[in-house]
C-alpha cells in the first residue's frame, strides 16, 4: 500500500476530521481469497455502530484491517483506507493503533488461560502510553463494570465460565483507556442471561465515553444497541442505515432477524414461563 501521510490529518479524504472512525473503500484478500470489496463505513465519536452478517460475510476481516491485524492471518489490504480523529491508521503497526485509541477484542474470546485473571489485565495495559495513574484508573473500572473480574483476580483465566472469559477480554481490552472498541462477536455461544449481561455492559462502556464498533450475528441484540448499522454480504455493504429503521425493515426481519417475528417469539417464550430467547443470526438463502 502506498501512502506515507501518516500524521498528516489533512490527507483525510472526507475532510471529516476529529469526527470518529472513517474508513472508505477497503478492499482486504487472504491471498487469492478476497474477503472485502470495496467497504466503507463511518462511526461518529461516541456511537455504537453494529456490522451484521452471515458467517463468512467479512466481519472479522473488517475489524482485523481497522486494528491492522490482518497480516497475523495472512490478509492484506489491497486498497482504501481508514481514519480515526482525523489520523491516517492504515499504515501503522498494530501498537500504534492501540496508542491512536483502538483496542480490539477478536472473536473466541481470547485469554492467556494460564495466566491469572490479574495478570491478563496487567497485559492489556502494557500497549497503553498512559500514566501509572491511568493505569490504575482503567483497572478501577474493569473491576468496576466486572466485579467477578476483582474476585477472581488470582485464579487461572482458564478456569472462569465463558462469559466471564468474555468479560476479562473485554477488560483486558479497556486496560488500554480505547476511546474505541471493537467487539467481535462478543455473544457468541453465550446462554442468553449472559448474553443480555453482556449486552447491558456495551451499553454501560458506552455510556462512560467509549465508541463502540459491534460485530454481531446476533442482529437483535446488536440492534438493540446501536445506533446504526451495516450489513455485510459477502464482503460488501449490503445494507446500511440507522439501527431502528434497519430493526424495522422488512428485509432486515425476514433475511437477517430470521422468519419468526421478534414480538410473536417473545410472547411464546414468555407463554412457556422461560427466559425470553433473542433471535439468533439466519443465515440467508444459502
Ligand atoms: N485467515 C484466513 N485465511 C484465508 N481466508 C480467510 C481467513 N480468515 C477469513 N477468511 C475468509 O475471508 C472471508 C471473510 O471471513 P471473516 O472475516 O472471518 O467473516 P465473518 O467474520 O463475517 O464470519 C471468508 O470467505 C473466509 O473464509
Ligand atoms: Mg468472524
Amino acid at each position: 500500500m502506498a501512502g506515507s501521510d501518516v500524521d498528516d490529518a489533512g490527507a483525510d479524504p472526507s475532510g471529516a476530521a476529529g469526527a470518529g472512525l472513517v474508513v472508505r473503500d477497503l478492499s482486504v484478500g487472504y491471498g487469492p481469497v478476497r474477503a472485502l470489496r470495496r467497504v466503507s463505513l463511518d462511526l461518529p465519536d461516541g456511537e455504537v455502530v453494529a456490522v451484521l452478517g452471515a458467517n463468512g460475510a467479512g466481519k472479522s476481516t473488517l475489524l482485523r484491517a481497522i486494528s491492522r491485524t490482518l497480516s497475523f492471518q495472512g490478509g492484506a489490504l489491497a486498497s482504501g483506507s481508514v481514519h480515526f480523529a482525523g489520523r491516517r491508521l492504515d499504515t501503522l503497526a498494530p501498537d500504534r493503533v492501540v496508542a491512536a485509541g483502538i483496542s480490539h477484542v477478536p472473536e473466541g474470546r481470547q485469554v492467556f488461560a494460564r495466566m491469572t485473571v490479574a495478570d491478563n489485565l496487567r497485559a492489556g495495559a502494557l500497549g497503553s502510553t498512559g500514566s501509572r495513574a491511568a493505569k490504575a484508573d482503567a483497572l478501577r473500572r474493569v473491576h468496576a463494570l466486572f466485579p467477578v473480574l476483582a474476585e477472581r483476580g488470582a485464579q487461572r483465566a482458564g478456569l472462569l465460565s465463558g462469559g466471564e472469559q468474555q468479560m476479562l477480554a473485554v477488560g483486558r481490552a479497556l486496560m488500554a483507556s480505547p476511546r474505541l472498541l471493537l467487539l467481535d462477536e462478543p455473544s457468541l455461544g453465550l446462554a442468553p442471561l449472559m448474553a443480555a449481561r453482556i449486552a447491558d455492559t456495551i451499553r454501560e462502556i458506552n455510556a462512560q465515553g467509549t465508541s463502540v464498533l459491534l460485530v454481531e450475528q446476533n442482529a437483535a441484540l446488536a440492534l438493540r444497541l446501536a445506533t446504526r448499522a451495516y450489513v455485510l454480504d459477502v464482503g460488501e455493504v449490503a445494507l446500511a442505515g440507522a439501527a431502528a429503521e434497519l430493526a424495522a425493515s422488512d428485509e432486515v426481519r425476514r433475511r437477517y432477524l430470521g422468519v419468526v417475528d421478534e414480538d410473536a417469539a417473545d410472547d411464546a417464550s414468555r407463554g412457556l414461563g422461560a427466559l425470553p430467547t433473542l433471535p439468533r443470526w439466519v443465515e440467508a438463502g444459502r
